[in-house]
């Protein structure tokens, strides 16, 4: 629709310039080339002006009935973008903004764009009152299926209010179809570029913050049917490897037969590294090393693929508990591409010698890229370029994001930057994105530490995660009514489903202070209260007997009435789910999301609080009436925070 919104102004553009272009051609008295061409001119007018109000037309009727979930803000912009147009046709780009109302009492919708419009006409020395244009907006609002009536209030605000039929029938099909995406307009494809620790070193809280912040974009572009590619972008390639190498032959010098028993790579990573800072003869080998295996030999890839696999294990523990997957694709998948970047910089006349190292100046950025070491070896700058380069052109990618901490957001700029410089992508074509995150801090505010200092090792973090999940289900005495397998089911929902929540429900962009109390408590924003919320709101139905697929039938024939002003607050808040996922593929910030399934369950407490459901007799437990639309209401809440739950990578138990 907003394809069409803007092919519509563009339109108007073009007959405004062509219009022009026969007024000049008018004027003259012309010769038979200039009258042809001015007939030439007015055929295409005819024809522009065909198309536009075609398009008008196109946007006033309701879209066609389908399975997709509304985006009711961006249909309620559609239809108040032709009224402003209409009510302001001088303005090219008239100013447009529809937000959801807090406050009921103002309505459901609410649109401010008549004070902005008068600022600028005011801008274009036209004075009018931003009231006065409310107005003119108001009464060309296009004929639309979702708009009950407008109110004007204070000095030009434009309150909605929506038609109870339209919200829900929204909510009958949403019961109906499922929890669908919105159209796709067009499938882009998608890299992204998260988790990435380095081999042999510990992955740690950073990178699980980047694994689970990635994963859930890329859950909510793979929900709305884009083709995502999920890359774990290693750290397998650098200088490190040399030690590592040198150790490992001195170490097991039958490697190459035998596999050494390395349990502990970082133990193994210390004492190389230990080695390689005190010994000069060690670390003369070492580079030998790195030299021999970036050149491919044989023995040499033989060791580096057996350090790989230790640590490969280790992280694919985290990916298993966390149930995330993802395509390793390294560095050291790089190297020739590495070479051929160096080349083409190096061809376009772009490097610049120092101190023999090879150096990129972008324009505009205070650092520049080491292309090439002084001892020619690559570095992760040149790792980064050819990475971009061959997701731009062999991946083909449409959206490039990179979830990696907020301390690597100069690395980053510089680097698109050098690109856009090189000439391989243009921004406004292709989405190229660094999204940070804070670092993690410790309950002390202090960087995220174990008591004795070292850094905490994330299986350990997870396995601590599930000790006090027990402990927490143990208190609340579910392990007297669950069996032991829907306990243990329950351990694993509520521990990673919290580590996940708590991460998430934070703007990323800040630091986020990681507290296994705070995230399992069961009031407030947490993950332990919505999985609660949960299971209650889909016991309710149980109650009546009836479970998702009964629902989905009573669906067809009962109409969720929405008479009751809790009823009414709740159908809305259900049906903001598509605009809640559309503003997050613009901006990425999940906790929106986050934000919105907790309103979306204490706005179904307020209703359930106030509506009976199921009405029992206080004597005997019988049931002796059944609202069914307030239990369609119930199952509509259940499946939008399902879907929420899914693109957060949370699971949710049937029962805990
Ligand atoms: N391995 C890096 C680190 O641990 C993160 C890599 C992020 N991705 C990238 N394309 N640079 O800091």
């Amino acid at each position: 629709m907003d394809a069409a919104l803007l092919s519509a102004s563009a339109l108007e553009r073009e007959i405004r310039s062509l219009s022009a272009e026969i007024e000049s051609l008018r004027r003259p008295a012309g010769g038979t080339s200039e009258t042809s061409r001015l007939d030439q001119l007015r055929d295409e007018n005819a024809r522009l002006k065909y198309r536009i109000n075609v398009l008008k037309r196109s946007l006033q009727e309701a879209p066609p009935p389908s399975r997709a979930m509304t985006n009711i803000n961006q249909r309620l912009q559609d239809v108040f973008g032709v009224a402003i147009r209409a009510a302001c046709p001088e303005l090219d780009h008239p100013p447009l903004s529809v937000t959801p109302n807090q406050q009921a009492k103002f309505g459901d919708y609410q649109c401010n764009s008549a004070m902005a419009l008068a600022q600028v006409l005011r801008l274009r020395g036209v004075k009018v009152n931003p009231r006065e244009i409310a107005e003119k907006i108001v009464q060309n609002l296009p004929d639309n299926e979702l708009i009950q009536k407008t109110e004007i209030a204070g000095p030009g605000f434009i309150n909605v209010h929506l038609k109870r039929t339209f919200v829900s029938k929204l909510l009958s099909s949403l019961l109906i179809n499922g929890v669908q995406p919105p159209p796709l307009t067009s499938r882009k494809k998608v890299v992204v570029d998260f988790s990435s620790p380095n081999i042999a070193k510990e992955m740690h809280v950073g990178h699980l913050r980047s694994t689970i912040i990635g994963d859930s974009m890329c859950r909510l572009f793979e929900f709305l049917g884009h083709d995502v590619l999920r890359l774990n972008h290693v750290g397998d390639w650098g200088t490190q490897f040399g030690m590592l190498l040198a150790h490992l032959q001195d170490k097991f010098p039958n490697y190459l037969n035998e596999s050494p028993p390395i349990g502990d790579l970082q133990a193994f990573y210390k004492e190389s590294k230990k080695r390689f800072d005190e010994d000069e003869d060690f670390k003369r080998r070492a580079y030998q090393c790195v030299v021999r295996l970036q050149s491919r030999d044989p023995d040499f890839i033989r060791g580096w693929n057996l350090i790989c696999d230790v640590s490969r294990s280790e992280f694919q523990k985290v990916y298993d508990c966390l149930d995330v997957s993802i395509v390793e694709r390294g560095e050291s998948f790089y190297q020739d591409l590495m070479v051929d970047v160096v080349q083409e910089l190096e061809d376009k006349g772009l490097l610049q010698e120092d101190e023999g190292r090879r150096l990129l100046f972008v324009p505009g950025q205070s650092v520049p890229l080491t292309v090439v070491k002084s001892d020619g070896g690559f570095t992760y700058d040149t790792s980064d370029l050819a990475a971009l380069r061959q997701r731009l052109r062999d991946e083909r990618a449409d959206v490039i994001i990179y979830v990696v901490d907020s301390g690597q957001g100069t690395h980053f700029s510089v680097v698109f930057a050098a690109a856009q410089m090189i000439g391989w992508y243009d921004p406004q074509v292709t989405r190229v994105e660094h999204a940070g995150f804070g670092v993690v801090l410790g309950e002390d505010k202090k960087k995220f530490k174990t008591r004795s200092g070292d850094t905490v090792r994330l299986r350990d973090l997870l396995d601590e995660g599930l000790r006090r999940s027990m402990d927490k289900l143990k208190e609340k005495e579910r392990d007297k009514v669950l069996t032991p397998a829907q306990l243990a089911q329950a351990q694993r929902s509520v521990a990673f489903g919290c580590i996940k929540y708590a991460d998430l429900s934070h703007n990323r962009i800040n630091d986020y202070v990681f507290s296994f109390d705070k995230m399992l408590d069961d009031r407030g924003n947490t993950a332990a209260y919505l999985l609660y919320a949960f299971t209650r709101i889909r016991s309710i139905a149980r109650l009546a007997d009836l479970d998702e697929a009964a629902l989905r039938t009573a669906a067809e024939t009962c109409e969720v009435q929405l008479e009751h002003e809790k009823e009414w607050k709740l159908g809305k808040c259900i049906l903001r789910f598509p605009e809640i996922l559309h503003k997050i593929l613009d901006d990425l910030l999940l906790h929106t999301l986050c934000d919105f399934l907790y309103e979306l369950a204490t706005t179904f407490t307020e209703f359930y609080d106030s509506c009976y459901c199921v009405e029992k007799d206080r004597q005997t437990g019988a049931v002796v009436k059944v609202n069914l639309w307030r239990l369609l209401l119930c199952e509509a809440t259940a499946a939008v925070m399902a879907k929420g739950f899914d693109i957060l990578g949370i699971k949710p138990v049937s029962r805990m």
